[in-house]
């Protein structure tokens, strides 16, 4: 399976923060946003990711990230010209994907909970479409799905006025290969994009949309404004220091995927001793549930599930 993941827009609602730096490389306490749901692809399994940015932005994302080798992985780019919708970046993405399925993940999403790395990895073998909905408060400004008394989905609406549940779709998206043709059948929405909702109706239509919900142990966060940002960065301050174990730690990720051996993981955590993420990361090679463990790698993807 392929992923995308969706680096591009205008990030207005965080100006003027992100009127020369990309929002998706802002921090969220101690890693610039674009770990989070990199790591995220990881857990599902995934090691070929395309990172589509704007055409500014690329080349910090070059810098930081690389090709992905160092972590295991192959990453390619791909620019946005202009923030056209999030379902552009299938069209953008199509030689990459060429008859594979495929994750999609906003890069300002960020997803945290137990079992969910074995939950995503499931969507190997899919055939139409997976998304998640998830309760929250005030659904108004996202896509919100309609369940009826069985739980089957009746509707899913793009930011409805009147939204007609509490389960939002986060964006994390799984398709099987038909998407590339259904995402080129689309015309822009009144506000000019080509909306991701509407390949999801079309799935739904089809008959082959599969929904699942994410039940209250798993957290998802967007970061899209102030106080997201905010709360995000301390929802990972308070759970890293109180469970001693980062979340969206890419090194660490690729490790316990079995993706890097113990030495690169050394050589990984080097040039990052200073801050404190090197620590952690060596750390990780001596503690009782890494791989000098009994059980060893067994309970090194069990840990990694928590990621
Ligand atoms: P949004 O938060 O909806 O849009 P934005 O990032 O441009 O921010 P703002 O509303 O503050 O102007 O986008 C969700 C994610 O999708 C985010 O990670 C950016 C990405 N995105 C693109 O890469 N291209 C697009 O055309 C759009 C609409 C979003």
């Amino acid at each position: 399976m392929r992923g995308i993941l969706l680096a591009g827009g205008t990030g207005s609602r965080l100006w003027p923060l992100t009127l020369t730096v990309s929002k998706q490389l802002m921090p969220i306490y101690d890693k610039p946003m674009v770990y989070y749901p990199l790591s995220t692809l990881m857990m599902a399994g995934i090691t070929e990711v395309l990172i589509v940015t704007t055409r500014q932005d690329q080349e910090q994302f070059q810098r930081l990230l690389g090709d992905g080798s160092q972590w295991g992985m192959h990453l390619e780019y791909a620019v946005q010209e202009r923030p056209e919708g999030i379902a552009q970046a299938l069209l953008l993405a199509a030689p990459f994907i060429g008859d594979q399925p495929v994750a999609l993940i906003l890069g300002d999403n960020i997803f945290h909970g137990n079992g969910l790395g074995t939950r995503l990895a499931e969507n190997k073998g899919l055939s139409g479409a997976r998304i998640f909905a998830y309760p929250v408060a005030d659904p108004s400004q996202l896509g919100v799905v309609e369940f009826d008394e069985y739980g089957k989905v009746i509707s899913i609406e793009e930011k409805p006025q009147q939204p007609k549940s509490r389960y939002a779709v986060p964006g994390l998206y799984f398709y099987d290969h038909e998407v590339v043709d259904i995402a080129k059948a689309l015309r822009p929405s009144t506000r000019g994009e080509l909306e991701i909702t509407a390949v999801n109706e079309t799935y739904l239509r089809l008959g082959a949309l599969q929904v699942t919900v994410l039940d209250r142990g798993a957290a998802w966060l967007d970061t899209g404004t102030f106080e997201a940002l905010v709360q995000a960065s301390e929802y990972v301050r308070v759970v890293e220091q109180r469970q001693g174990f980062k979340i969206g730690c890419v090194e660490e990720v690729a490790w316990r995927m079995d993706l890097i051996d113990d030495a690169q993981l050394r050589t990984l955590a080097g040039p990052l001793l200073k801050s404190g993420y090197g620590a952690y990361l060596l750390d990780l090679l001596d503690r009782p549930d890494g791989p000098h463990d009994v059980a060893g790698r067994r309970t090194r993807a069990a840990a990694g599930n928590r990621l």
